[in-house]
């Protein structure tokens, strides 16, 4: 984010704002992980495929996991475009894609997807956080889970008390504007207790700070 706490352009074009070496922490992050979870706006509006580089892919292996994170997709109305460029991933090099859904998912889509993802719908009308955590845990054994954001579902699993550790990158820029996406969403309502955070890492490089929190409690 920027000094003053904005994920993103006035066009929500994806985050050019951060150096390579920022660019590399996310491709770490997300090597690390069991699992790889994104907001179906961010994917949208990024078209991310979510792979990993040869290196890292290579020292997964090398540790006994799988060569690639899973690859998850949460939407709540699941008008997911099949289009995008994580479903033209090479499959060899890219983790298996998991949709996390509701009913609300038009049905000629459903099939479409059921091509290129394992869907999950439930019949809520918005996706059970808590619950889709327990299914990764539970069918696919995931016991590290990223989560790239955006900002929208970030903020929702903060709420649900779902995030234990909080990787931040400050950009040495300042954007202003009141209505531009901060690390939070553009929610104007407070968060219902505010999140108390401990800092377990400092690093600077460059104009960048990398700072790692463990998320202590909310009050
Ligand atoms: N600087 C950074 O590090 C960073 C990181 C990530 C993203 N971004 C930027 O953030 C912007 C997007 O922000 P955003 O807040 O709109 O994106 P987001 O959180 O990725 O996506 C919001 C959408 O995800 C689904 N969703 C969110 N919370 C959910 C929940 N609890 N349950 C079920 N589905 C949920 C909904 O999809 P449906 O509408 O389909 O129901 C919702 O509309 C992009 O411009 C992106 O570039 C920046």
């Amino acid at each position: 984010m920027t000094m003053d706490g904005k994920v993103t352009t006035r066009a929500f074009t994806p985050v050019d704002f951060t150096s390579r070496e920022d660019k590399q922490h996310l491709f770490q992050q997300r090597a690390s992980a069991d699992a790889v979870i994104i907001g179906h706006s961010t994917l949208k509006r990024d078209n991310v495929r979510l792979g990993v580089p040869e290196d890292l892919r290579q020292a997964r292996i090398k540790r006994g996991q799988t060569p690639a994170p899973l690859r998850v997709i949460v939407s709540n109305a699941g008008k997911i475009d099949n289009q995008l460029r994580i479903f033209k991933a090479d499959p060899e090099k890219t983790g298996p894609i998991l949709i996390f859904s509701t009913k609300r998912m038009p049905r000629q889509l459903r099939s479409a997807l059921r091509e290129k993802a394992t869907v999950h719908l439930s019949k809520t009308r918005d996706v059970d956080l808590t619950e889709m955590l327990q299914i990764l845990k539970r069918d696919h054994k995931v016991r590290r889970v990223v989560c790239e954001g955006g900002p929208t579902l970030f903020r929702s699993m903060l709420e649900h008390g779902l995030i234990d550790e909080l990787n931040l990158t400050i950009a040495p820029y300042l954007f202003g504007g009141a209505d531009a996406t901060t690390l939070t969403g553009l929610s104007k309502e407070f968060l219902s207790a505010s999140v108390h955070c401990v800092m377990t890492n400092m690093r600077i490089a460059g104009d960048e700070c990398f700072l790692t929190y463990r998320i202590s409690r909310n009050r």
